[in-house]
């Protein structure tokens, strides 16, 4: 069974106030056409991040696509299986692209680097990711991604989108996951 923390490990107004700087951050660096957001635990970060990109892109904010994919490797448990498996690849068109991954959460980084791989056998031109959070300490694969908003210990968190059993993502604050026997 599972608890969640008593407080939130990373609250509401942070949240919003790094995927501001976050958005920012990346559009001064990256020109991308197409924003690719990995589903499901990335649904509300890439609506708010999309949004504070747009900001911060000003007229070239409207030339940009935005397509999702739905990647998943969990089952009902806390750690990923490894196997990696992608839906809804075939409706998008990456040639020539350059493409803006946008995901929940590195852990492993099987699922960074896997979807990495097939964006760039897809046609790709150019790949840069960003994850809301990194556990860098649980990375298992040799992948970093370009833009990081929050840096977080080795703990599962849920909220913001993120979930365990596709319960907790609508929590507005990301909050820690506790073990109880
Ligand atoms: P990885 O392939 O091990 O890096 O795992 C990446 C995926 O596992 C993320 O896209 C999440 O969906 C999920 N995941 C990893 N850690 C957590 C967590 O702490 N809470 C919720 N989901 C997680
Ligand atoms: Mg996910």
């Amino acid at each position: 069974m599972y608890r969640m923390s008593e407080k939130p490990l990373i609250g509401a107004d942070e949240i919003r106030e790094r995927v501001a700087k976050l958005a920012h951050e990346i559009a001064a660096v990256y020109d991308y056409d197409v924003l690719l957001s990995a589903l499901t635990g990335a649904y509300m970060f890439t609506a708010d991040l999309s949004r504070e990109l747009a900001k911060a892109q000003g007229a070239k904010a409207q030339q940009k696509e935005i397509a999702f994919i739905k990647a998943s490797s969990y089952g009902l448990s806390t750690e990923s299986s490894g196997n990696l498996q992608v839906y809804g690849l075939e409706k998008i068109n990456l040639g020539e692209k350059k493409v803006l991954l946008v995901d929940d959460i590195a852990d492993s980084g099987r699922t960074l680097l896997g979807l990495k791989n097939l964006l760039r056998e897809m046609g790709a031109k150019e790949v840069r990711t960003c994850v809301l959070l990194n556990k860098q300490e649980r990375r298992e694969v040799d992948v970093a991604a370009d833009f990081v908003g929050f840096e977080i210990a080795n703990e599962f968190v849920v909220g913001y989108g993120l979930d365990y059993a596709d319960h907790y993502r609508t929590l507005s604050e990301i909050w820690t996951l506790q073990e109880t026997d």
